[in-house]
């Protein structure tokens, strides 16, 4: 495949490229599935690939972070941001979530000018509430009010299992306030490192030259090869085989969690992406579930870490996207077993 690009087109493409802004046909893919998939609005020239969204989100908090800036985030969020954020001086200002996602009252009590909100809308990291559509409306007025950026993290939402799916947030701004950050990480895998991000046109120089200081450039063949996989049809497909696959091993944790657990259990977001949040009436404290788990072979994640005020949560991530069914049944009745002092 890369062997036919090039003598499609010529042996420049492995020099350094000349297009900061990534692959170009590569962007042009991305624009059309963002179209099809997510209600994004933009052209391919507002696209930058980058090295995964943790890159998108270290380019945005470099360029658009001041000293004391104050940047709005999600309580409990995304550890990976918050960490960014931080080190390029932010003031953080936590933002509760409820079962809908962010609860926008707390923004319009703020006094302080905020800068930036960061916010994962179509799944909640880790809580996995849907932002339901009023709520964008109200936010996207509130920013534009407010002169605040909004950073959309779409990050998974690819997997939705009920419900319609939600016009992204990109998709509804008229203003220009939505900086959109997406991934390759959850739809095909990690390891791949390419993200997008889609800015307003004005904004496209600054990033695609912060991009090139950075690091140049994202590795080509990959760009290449993914190019292919999406225009082949061949990432829409797996896409949808993927979500049939992950609603059976999600129904299975659901079902496995509350056969065990009965009502000591509150199972949390479990209507999109690839782990559910598990809240226990246990008398337990989360390091002692996790060591628990752990010694059964369950790994789990607390929650109590996403928080910005550390404590005792006894709220649980439960990844399920890379586990058998039959994994799952056997793990959660370990875990019960452990955790319920069960013969
Ligand atoms: C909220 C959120 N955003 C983004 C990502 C993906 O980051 P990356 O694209 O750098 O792999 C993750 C991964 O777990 C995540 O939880």
């Amino acid at each position: 495949l890369v062997a036919r690009h090039y003598r499609a087109t010529s042996f420049t493409a492995l020099d350094y490229s000349s297009d900061l802004l990534g692959y170009q046909p590569l962007r042009a893919a991305i624009a059309g599935y963002l179209a099809r998939a997510r209600a994004v609005n933009c052209n391919h020239d507002q696209i930058i690939i980058v090295n995964g969204s943790q890159q998108a989100l270290d380019l945005i908090a470099r360029l658009l972070i001041d000293q004391d800036d104050c940047v709005a985030i999600e309580d409990p969020g995304y550890l990976g941001a918050r960490r960014i954020f931080l080190s390029n001086g932010a003031k953080l200002l936590p933002l509760s979530v409820d079962e809908n996602g962010v609860v926008l009252e707390q923004l319009y009590n703020l006094t302080d000018q905020i800068k930036l909100i960061y916010l994962t809308p179509s799944h909640q990291f880790p809580t996995g509430a849907v932002l339901p559509l009023s709520r964008r409306l109200a936010l996207l007025d509130w920013a534009e009010q407010h002169g605040a950026m909004i950073i959309e993290d779409d990050y998974d939402s690819e997997y939705r299992y009920s419900g319609r799916p939600i016009p992204s947030l990109q998709g509804l701004d008229r203003n220009g306030a939505v900086i959109y950050a997406g991934t390759f990480s959850k739809v095909m895998f990690p390891a791949l490192r390419i993200g997008y991000l889609v800015v307003a046109p004005e904004m496209v120089d600054l990033f695609a030259h912060s991009k090139w200081l950075s690091d140049r450039q994202t590795p080509i063949l990959e760009q290449i090869v993914l190019t292919d996989f999406i225009n082949s049809g061949q990432l829409e497909r797996h896409i949808r085989r993927m979500r049939t696959l992950y609603d059976r091993r999600r129904e299975t944790l659901v079902r496995a969690l509350q056969n065990h657990f009965k009502d000591l259990v509150t199972i949390i977001g479990e209507s999109a992406g690839i782990h559910l949040m598990a809240r226990f009436e246990l008398k337990l404290k989360d390091l002692e579930v996790i060591e628990r788990a752990s010694s059964v072979g369950v790994e789990l994640i607390a929650a109590g870490q996403q928080y910005l005020k550390k404590g005792d949560y006894r709220e649980f991530i439960f990844g399920y996207a890379n586990l058998s069914e039959y994994k799952i049944q056997t793990g959660i009745k370990r875990l019960a077993k452990v955790l319920l002092n069960k013969d």
